[in-house]
């Protein structure tokens, strides 16, 4: 343990629960980890903690599109977060949810000293309604022609095309997404958080507050702008937290979800027994450091702060934003295939190629990141495998073939070691202050004299000649020392190699303090190669997945959806029932497949030749490709829609689809049994 422990309670912003954690949302998590990672190393008290963001309209209309509860919906992509934030090695001391009893709890008191101190303020306002669907409209579902310079199809907030801001009813023609019907303006009383009370209070602290500098620039213009009350409640249908003595209102989902921060802390308190107060009440000691995008900065710094204060809790120590990704010089894209999900990615690569590359790139700074996909690739392929790894791979086997695997007793000074050990300190600063990418430079400049170490010392030439023979066991020893100490150095970026590198060197975990020991008189596990390069081919299988992810998505949306809605926006069912006209409409049948072949540049695609009996001959694409061999399929029978509309895919024209029955990990084509049955058949 350092000299004085510090007690470091880490949050990364909690994701929503209706979608899959992509590349983008790792920028944050992996600079957090990395972080608390550091701060573990160190010998500090940390605890890192986070929640999924389970609540809010798009959470209800999701799950209603996918024919289940918001419940049901919340818990399935909980369980999908948490596993790729555990392959990608972030490390959470809990992981919670904003839809918990804890958090139900805590918001109640929360808001009832809010109340009580009077910070609460009742205003009806006026609203988009769709009387067809019976429900108030977020603004983003309410789309029309921009009030200011006619744009048509903006939404409700504000124009993509000039930038103004307005309110949804100020659109020209506007119309709900919902149903595609005008919205009615209707009256409803709103609470409010009286966020104008607290303006002295939040310029005051903001200043002391430890807070980027450009994040300092941007809140003096919302000061500027003036602040405003912040309406905290929504009208049933919502999917939330109802207020207390209210029937049809709920808290908005933002002003759950930071409170959710304190709920997955309250839960690890009974896990691990801590005392709740020491990280949260308002004379706490301890420290608190909230990491985020800088989308959600206003909420964070602003709602967040006050609302802190205005309850009698605790100020967070710090809040630290980042930028958002770009790949290759360009925004996320579904159709350029780089709207990449970590599930993908990870089918490809290993998760601390990409740690390492953001750590490369990330500073204390709200600046947007760029994932060049070519860089990356030879950045890891020169850095990692060429530079680091390889200092093992070429001095392990002097040790083990020549030395009986065993490092030298003693070490004599080295110049190398001595100025490794002068770096640390300086080091250790960069990752406090979260400037990895200076931290990454240093470690690899340490890492390049190491290699010129051994070029100089040239043990492949020592170890033939009788009299140097000897001295080759201290050159790997130093140069196995350099290794360790850089693996030290690093382990925060990279946890899984540390751990590799830790069994062949046959050490405890290693500690940041474990610098100082050097590594001596130690036997050597058997070397194991402990990264690989990245392959062209890699990169390219990732792009191809992501652009398949994007078209059984839209697959998805096109079957779930009526006509004409525009994909991007969720339609709401009245009931989860269709009548029997509805299903007559679907063209059911029985189909065989006559040919069954792969398609070329698609990982997942199978193309399928179908004889549909009186209908003739159809062709349709159909994602079976990692659950059948294609020449299995000739000849079988399948359940088949006949009368879907044909879409045009990347590889051609799919006539319909066929069905099949799948949890996610398998996938099992409808046959039917009996022998009667045959091509063309209707089902019913
Ligand atoms: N649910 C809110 C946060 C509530 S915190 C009390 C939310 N969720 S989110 O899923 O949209 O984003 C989670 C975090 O990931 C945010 O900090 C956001 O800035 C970050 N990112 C999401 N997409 C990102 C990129 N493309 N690039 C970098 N960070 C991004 O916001
Ligand atoms: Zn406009």
């Amino acid at each position: 343990m350092p000299a004085t422990t510090r007690r470091i309670l880490i949050t990364s912003a909690l994701p929503y629960a209706n979608g899959p954690i992509h590349l983008g949302h790792l920028v944050e998590y992996i600079q957090t980890d990395i972080w608390a990672r550091f701060q573990r190393l160190r010998g500090h008290e940390t605890y890192y903690i986070c929640a999924d963001d389970a609540h809010g309209s798009p959470i209800m209309l999701r799950a209603e599109k996918e024919g289940i509860t918001p419940k049901q919906l919340i818990d399935k992509t909980q369980r999908e977060h948490q596993h790729d934030f555990s392959r990608f090695l972030i490390e959470f001391d809990h992981y919670h949810s904003t839809h918990s009893p804890e958090n139900q709890q805590l918001v109640e008191q929360i808001y009832t000293t809010l109340n009580q101190q009077g910070y609460i303020l009742k205003k009806t306002i006026s609203q988009a309604y769709d009387a067809e669907k019976q429900i108030f409209l977020p603004d983003r579902y309410v789309k029309g022609t921009c009030p200011n310079c006619h744009t048509p199809e903006q939404y409700g907030d504000n124009c993509e095309a000039c930038g103004a801001t307005y309110s949804p009813l100020d659109l020209i023609n506007p119309y709900s997404v919902l149903s595609n019907t005008p919205p009615e303006e209707r009256q409803s009383e709103h609470y409010f958080f009286d966020l104008p009370q607290f303006e002295s209070f939040l310029k005051q602290r903001l200043e002391t507050a430890d807070i980027q500098e450009s994040m300092r620039n941007k809140l003096a213009e919302w000061f500027n702008e003036g602040l405003q009350a912040w309406d905290i409640s929504r009208d049933a249908p919502y999917w939330g937290f109802n207020i207390p003595e209210e029937k049809d209102k709920y808290f908005y989902v933002w002003l759950d979800a930071p409170i959710g921060y304190m709920a997955s802390f309250k839960a690890l308190c009974a896990k691990e027994n801590l005392n709740f107060d020491d990280f949260w009440h308002k004379d706490s000691t301890t420290e608190l450091y909230h990491f985020i995008g800088k989308d959600i900065a206003y909420f964070h710094t602003l709602f967040w702060t006050a609302m802190l204060h205005a309850s009698n809790h605790r100020q967070p120590t710090g809040i630290y934003c980042h930028g958002f990704l770009t790949v290759n010089g360009e925004k996320m894209s579904k159709s350029r295939g780089t709207f990449i999900k970590v599930d993908t990615y990870l089918k490809h690569l290993r998760p601390e190629y990409l740690r390492y590359y953001f750590a490369a790139k990330l500073s204390a700074k709200v600046e947007d990141l760029d994932l060049n996909l070519e860089d990356f690739r030879q950045r890891i392929n020169s850095d990692l495998v060429g530079k680091l790894v390889n200092l093992a791979s070429r001095n392990a086997p002097f040790i083990h073939k020549h030395f009986d695997s065993k490092l030298s007793a003693q070490l004599p000074d080295s110049p190398l070691l001595a100025h490794l050990q002068s770096e640390r300190q300086a080091i250790a600063e960069l990752y406090e202050k979260r400037e990895y990418s200076h931290a990454v430079r240093k470690i690899m400049q340490l890492t390049d004299r190491a290699n010129e170490y051994i070029d100089q010392q040239k043990p492949w030439v020592k170890i033939k000649n009788p009299e140097d023979k000897a001295s080759v066991q201290e050159i790997a020893t130093i140069a196995l020392n350099a290794f360790y100490q850089l693996i030290i150095l690093l382990k925060p970026i990279l946890p899984q190699l540390a751990q590799d590198a830790e069994a062949f060197l046959q050490t405890q975990p290693l500690q940041w303090q474990d610098l100082e020991k050097p590594l001596i008189n130690q036997t050597l596990a058997p070397y194991q190669p402990l990264m690989q390069r990245i392959e062209p081919q890699q990169i390219d299988s990732i792009i191809k997945d992501s652009k398949e992810d994007m078209q059984q998505e839209n697959q998805l949306n096109s079957t779930t959806n009526q006509a004409n809605q525009p994909s991007s926006t969720p339609p709401i069912e009245e009931s989860a029932h269709i009548n029997i006209d509805d299903f007559a409409k679907i063209d059911l049948r029985l189909a065989k497949i006559v040919r069954a072949e792969a398609v070329e540049g698609a990982d997942k695609l199978l193309s399928l030749t179908l004889d549909v009996g009186e209908l003739g001959q159809r062709h349709v694409f159909a994602g079976i490709k990692n659950h059948y061999q294609a020449q299995d399929l000739e000849g079988q029978l399948v359940a088949y829609i006949a009368n879907l509309k044909p879409r045009k895919m990347r590889f051609g024209l799919s006539e319909g689809m066929i069905l099949a029955a799948g949890d996610g990990q398998t996938l099992h084509l409808l046959n039917p049994n009996g022998e009667q049955a045959k091509a063309g058949m209707k089902i019913r």
